[in-house]
């Protein structure tokens, strides 16, 4: 197993992701002899997960059942340990294709945080591609090494443990993409500019406070970047269910056969207390509260030299 190729089969040391349900999902190590507890019962590693195959429907020891699932970027995002705040999939989408990364892409990221993008820019630039990321607090650089070599993606990434607004991404001239989620990233575009690529190349910084945006592209003007620009992303999840609509009552028809044509998947009936007409139909729905802002993504090229 590999966060970014899929296998088959699992085996000892697999991080795999156990499904229980919408909603409710958690990542284990497989570890031959262990068991794990469950609201089910217990998955028992040896027997229940070791030789079968990702995505199997695995019993336990209550009767109850779970899915065994490939770890993925999109699924770590949702399961990983936080040490701190992370970036979730509606802003790493954008990223991802704004900053034009693809396989064989060199990308510089700072801070690595908890390594929610990490993950996900390693499985898009591999598997010759390689991200240098930089995190200054110890303890965070050192957990997501560990993570990245249990994950098997350790060959496609670099940690440093530095400040990278004074000691920059620890390389020159080669990165095609810089991504910055730290508190001041104006501080660290002389580094940026420095390690990117002579040639062009795309910047991308993430800030929930304008004031921070503020800064960040005065400092990218300064250094002579390009095409800077700012969105905000935003999602909306609409749901599928079914609802019954009551119709008005308009008074007789006049009598076409038209008029009474209905959608296929409408049915019409007459509601119980009140006689009047209703259909019920299948439909998407907007969710009545989303989540709010998150950040700001501001984007921006290198000029070529
Ligand atoms: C919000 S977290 C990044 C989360 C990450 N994008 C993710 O998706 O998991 C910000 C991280 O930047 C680190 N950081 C802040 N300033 C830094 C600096 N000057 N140099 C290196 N790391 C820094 C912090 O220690 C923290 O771990």
């Amino acid at each position: 197993m590999s966060f970014a190729e899929y296998s088959e089969i699992i085996q000892e040391g697999d991080v795999v992701i156990i499904f229980l349900g919408h909603e409710s999902m958690m990542p284990i190590k497989v570890q031959s002899g262990a068991q794990t507890q469950t609201r089910y019962g217990a998955i028992r590693h040896s027997s229940d997960l070791i030789g079968q195959r990702f995505g199997s429907k695995v019993t336990c020891s209550k009767g109850g059942w779970v899915y065994v699932l490939h770890p993925t970027p999109e699924l770590w995002t949702v399961n990983l340990p936080h040490r701190t705040q992370i970036l979730y999939t509606t802003d790493i989408a954008n990223i991802t294709l704004m900053l034009e990364l693809k396989p064989g892409s060199v990308v510089c990221e700072s801070g690595t945080g908890s390594g929610s993008l990490s993950h996900s820019i390693i499985r898009t630039i591999a598997p010759t591609g390689h991200l240098h990321t930089v995190e200054f607090h110890a303890q965070r650089a050192e957990k997501a090494m560990q993570e990245f070599k249990e994950h098997k993606v350790s060959h496609l990434v670099t940690v440093r443990n530095q400040d990278v607004c004074k000691d920059g991404f620890g390389i020159t001239g080669i990165a095609d993409a810089v991504f910055l989620d730290i508190p001041s990233p104006w501080e660290a575009i002389t580094h940026a500019k420095s390690a990117m690529k002579r040639k062009g190349g795309r910047l991308c910084s993430f800030s929930p406070c304008i004031e921070q945006v503020q800064r960040t592209c005065e400092a990218l003007l300064d250094h002579g970047f390009e095409e800077i620009c700012t969105l905000e992303v935003l999602l909306r999840v609409h749901d599928v269910r079914a609802i019954n609509l009551p119709l008005p009552d308009f008074g007789p028809e006049e009598g076409s056969a038209d008029s009474s044509q209905m959608a296929s998947d409408v049915s019409q009936e007459v509601a119980p207390n009140t006689g009047n007409t209703s259909v019920i139909c299948r439909t998407a729905t907007p969710p009545r509260e989303m989540a709010g802002h998150t950040g700001y993504l501001t984007f921006a090229t290198k000029p070529r030299d």
